[in-house]
C-alpha cells in the first residue's frame, strides 16, 4: 500500500516535524568540522524547498554518528545547519537541543517558511531506545510529522517510528517525504517489475552480507554479475584456491545454495575469470584496531580460477570487466550493490569503474539503472558518474534491508493513502 506523501498535506502555517538523514561524514580541520560529502543534505532539500513554498514551520531532526546518548561535540549538527542554510539561500536557525525549552521557544517564535535545525537526537538514550516518553517530547512540537530519512528508516528509533505513531494516534498526519517516496519508487516498484533484461551487480567483502539480497534477487533477476572479496567465497565453493584473498570458509554452502538455485531457475550466474591480485607485505605499522598494517605490493593480472597461495584478490581482471560489460549492454533494468574490488586504492579501482561505465552506457541506451547505496554510490561518484545514472539510493544498511525484503520500521509507521 502506497504511503501518504507530504505532497497530499495542507501545510500553511502547522509545525512539521520532519526527520531526515544528515548523518554525513565530518573531518575536523583547523580545529572546525567539515562536512567532507553533503550528498545526504542536497537530497532533502526537494522535500525542504515543498515545506516552505507552502508555508509550513519546518522542524528539522536528525541524528548524527553515533554518540550513544552522549553529548558529543564533534557529532553536532551545527555544521549541517550552517550548511543548510547556503544551500537553500535563506537563514536557517540552529537549537542545541533537541527537546526542552529551548526548542519549544523555538518553535513558538517561528514563522511560516522558517527552518528550524534541531541538535543531534542520539545526544539522548531515549532515542536509540525508542523510549516513549523521549519519543513524546519530540511530538509535543509538531503537527504533523514527516519522514524523509531513508538511510536511517531500518531503524525504529525515537524519531524514525515512536514519533510518527504518537502524532498519528492524536489524529495528525504522518507522511513520507519526497525522498522516501522516489527511493520506494525505485527500489520497490521499479525492482518488483523491471524491464527485462534485469542484470543485478553484486560485489562487497562477504557473502553473509548479501546472502539474502543473493537469494531475493536470484527470484527476479535474469543475470548476477559477481565481484568484490565475496567472489573467493564463489570460488573456493568451487574447488578453486583463493590465495590469501579475504573468504568466508564457513559460508561456501551457502554460496553453492546460491549458485544451484540460479541453475534451477535459468538465472545467468558469473563469476569472475580473472583478477587482480597483489602480494600483502608487512608494512611494519599498525592499523586502528591495532593489527599489522599490509602493504598490497606487486599488482598484476591472474587468468583463470586458481591464486597463488602468497597472493590476494583485490578487484575483477580486465577480461571479467569485459565479460560483464557485454551482459550489461544488453539490460533494461540494472542493479548495483557493491564495489569489484579495493577501489579506494587506485590500483585496484578500474574493475569498480569499468562496470560503473558499462552501468553509464546501459543507461544512456534507455535502461533504468539504480544504484543500491553506500560503497557503490561512492564509486560512482568517484568515477564521476551520478548523472549517468537513473537513481542512487541514499540508504546503506536501510536500502539493503529493503532489499532483502524486510519491512522498514521507519516506513511502516507512516499512515497509507
Ligand atoms: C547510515 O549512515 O547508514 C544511517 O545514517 C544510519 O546510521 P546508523 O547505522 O548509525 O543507525
Amino acid at each position: 500500500m502506497a504511503k501518504l506523501s507530504v505532497n497530499d498535506l495542507d501545510l500553511q502555517g502547522k509545525r512539521v516535524f520532519v526527520r531526515v538523514d544528515f548523518n554525513v561524514p565530518l573531518e575536523e580541520k583547523d580545529g572546525q568540522m567539515v562536512i567532507t560529502d553533503e550528498t545526504r543534505i542536497r537530497e532533502t532539500l526537494k522535500t525542504l524547498e515543498l515545506l516552505i513554498a507552502r508555508g509550513a514551520k519546518t522542524i528539522l531532526a536528525s541524528h548524527l554518528g553515533r554518540p550513544d546518548g552522549q553529548v558529543v561535540p564533534s557529532m553536532s549538527l551545527a555544521p549541517v545547519a550552517t550548511r543548510l542554510a547556503e544551500l537553500l539561500n535563506r537563514p536557517v536557525r540552529f537549537v542545541e537541543d533537541c527537546v526542552g525549552e529551548a526548542v519549544e521557544k523555538a518553535v513558538a517564535q517561528m514563522q511560516p517558511g522558517d527552518v528550524t535545525v534541531l541538535e543531534n537526537v542520539r545526544f539522548h538514550a531515549g532515542e536509540e531506545a525508542n523510549d516513549p516518553a523521549f519519543a513524546a517530547r519530540l511530538a509535543s512540537i509538531a503537527d504533523i510529522y514527516v519522514n524523509d530519512a531513508f538511510g536511517t528508516a531500518h531503524r525504529a528509533h525515537a524519531s524514525t517510528e515512536g514519533v510518527a505513531r504518537i502524532v498519528t494516534a492524536r489524529g495528525g498526519s504522518s507522511a513520507a517525504g519526497l525522498l522516501i517516496d522516489r527511493e520506494l519508487k525505485f527500489l520497490g516498484d521499479e525492482l518488483d517489475h523491471p524491464a527485462r533484461p534485469f542484470v543485478v551487480i553484486l560485489g562487497g567483502a562477504k557473502v553473509s552480507d548479501k546472502i539474502q539480497v543473493i537469494d531475493r534477487l536470484i527470484e527476479k533477476a535474469d543475470a548476477i554479475l559477481i565481484g568484490g572479496a565475496m567472489a573467493y567465497t564463489f570460488k573456493l565453493a568451487l574447488g578453486a584456491k583463493v590465495g590469501l584473498s579475504l573468504v568466508e570458509k564457513d559460508k561456501t554452502d551457502i554460496a553453492l545454495h546460491a549458485l544451484a538455485k540460479a541453475k534451477a531457475r535459468g538465472v545467468k550466474f558469473l563469476l569472475p575469470v580473472d583478477n587482480i591480485v597483489a602480494t600483502p607485505v608487512d608494512s611494519g605499522k599498525k592499523d586502528k584496531k591495532g593489527r599489522p598494517k599490509m602493504d598490497l605490493t606487486q599488482p598484476r593480472v591472474n587468468i583463470g580460477d586458481n591464486i597463488p597461495d602468497a597472493e590476494e584478490g583485490v578487484d575483477i581482471g580486465p577480461a571479467t570487466a569485459i565479460a560483464y560489460a557485454e551482459v550489461l549492454s544488453t539490460a533494461k533494468t540494472v542493479l548495483w550493490n557493491g564495489p569489484m574490488g579495493i577501489f579506494e586504492d587506485p590500483r585496484f579501482a578500474e574493475g569498480t569503474f569499468s562496470v560503473a561505465r558499462a552501468v553509464a552506457a546501459a543507461t544512456a541506451k534507455g535502461a533504468k539503472s539504480i544504484i543500491g547505496g553506500g560503497d557503490s554510490v561512492k564509486a560512482i561518484n568517484k568515477a564521476k558518474l551520478s548523472d549517468a545514472v537513473t537513481f542512487m539510493s541514499t540508504g546503506g544498511g536501510a536500502s539493503l534491508e529493503f532489499l532483502e525484503g524486510k519491512v522498514l520500521p521507519g516506513v511502516a509507521a507512516l499512515q497509507d493513502k
